[in-house]
């Protein structure tokens, strides 16, 4: 039966295909030769009918031989054929190379202002406080000489909780909550978010500000003046002119709002040849608010005025970031691009 060897021979001649086949594609193709739905094996089974009816069942039996036979001798070069793909793969590997570093993420501008004011602070010993967003109006006006109707409060658009409780618009009232709990000498920073009815391009609802206090028997101007000079050149570095310009805020007497030189164009007032636009070609910043802390605001916290004296300062975080990192719109803060705030490390 001329079939029946034509149909023996197919194992022995897929066996010589698989030996020189050298790829998953050669092999392929010889799966679809021998077993596919036009292959060998499917060919000969549609001259099945050419068979007498008593020869046909030998030689059906035989296919299912013959294709179980094929199958194994398939699947057995394919195993080996990959398992050699894969060792030809990890050959190439190449374990000296650096590793994929996995992403990290970076503080916030805010933050790194926050962490490094601090630690000035923490540095010459004065302790970091928190207090409250949420806020009474005792403490964040009437206790800081801002009496109801007192016209400094209309400096400040407050967002009102409820009549008597407010968002806090400054970090002072950490002044008030700090002298309440503790006995003289004082020395705080509080660092915080703070909160005022303002949105456009250089205001924002939500800001950060920065509050220090320092109270005990017979602190001085000279005392601010020292130490907000050492802050700042620590901060905007060693050759920082500083200067202070009086002014007025409700809580200090006397007061003084800080200038430094501008750290974008180094005081010159321009740029090569640009006007500087940070400090619209004075050579100078506005930074910092600060003053003696006034007699009333002792009197509210039970300190008495005679016998001890206090600085204190506030100033705004983004601010300082803007200066100090070159930052020329406040809303990048806000926005959280990845890729704005993932270069500050
Ligand atoms: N609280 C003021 C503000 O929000 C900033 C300030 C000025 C704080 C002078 C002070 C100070 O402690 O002495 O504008």
């Amino acid at each position: 039966m001329d079939l029946l060897k034509e149909l023996e021979s197919l194992v022995p001649e897929l066996e010589r295909g698989l030996d020189q086949a050298s790829s998953l594609t050669e092999l392929e193709e010889l799966r679809v030769a021998f077993l596919g739905r036009k292959g060998r094996l499917a060919q000969i089974m549609g001259r099945l009918p050419e068979l007498s009816p008593e020869d046909r069942p030998r030689l059906g039996q035989a296919a299912n031989g013959v294709k179980m036979a094929l199958t194994e001798r398939f699947e057995g070069r394919k195993t080996a054929l990959e398992a050699a793909s894969e060792a030809a793969a990890l050959s190439r590997f190449d374990p000296t190379l650096p590793g994929r570093a996995p992403w990290r993420g970076s503080l916030h501008p805010d933050t790194l202002v926050m962490e490094e004011i601090c630690s000035v602070f923490r540095g010459l010993g004065y302790d970091i406080v928190t207090g409250p967003e949420v806020e009474m109006d005792h403490y964040n006006f009437e206790a800081l000489n801002m009496p109801a109707e007192h016209p400094a409060r209309d400096m400040q658009d407050t967002l009102y909780v409820t009549e008597s409780i407010l968002m806090r618009t400054h970090t002072s009232p950490l002044q008030v909550r700090t002298m309440l709990a503790r006995k003289p000498p004082v020395a705080i920073i509080a660092p915080g978010k703070v909160y005022r009815r303002d949105s456009d391009i250089t205001h924002t609802p939500m800001f950060h500000q920065i509050e220090g206090l320092m109270v005990d028997k017979g602190v001085s101007m000279a005392d601010l003046r020292g130490t907000l000079t050492s802050f700042l050149r620590t901060v905007f570095g060693g050759d920082t002119r500083v200067r202070f310009r009086p002014s007025f805020f409700p809580f200090t007497e006397p007061s003084a709002e800080v200038d430094i030189s501008c750290c974008i164009c180094g005081g010159k007032g321009h740029v090569g040849n640009e006007p500087c636009r940070v400090c619209k070609t004075t050579g100078w910043v506005e930074i910092l608010g600060c003053g003696m802390v006034d007699p009333a605001v002792f009197t509210a916290v039970g300190y008495d005025p005679e016998e001890y004296t206090g600085f204190a300062f506030g100033l705004g975080v983004e601010r300082v970031a803007m200066l100090k990192y070159g930052i020329g719109d406040l809303r990048m803060f806000f926005e959280n691009d990845v890729r704005f705030l993932s270069q500050f490390r």
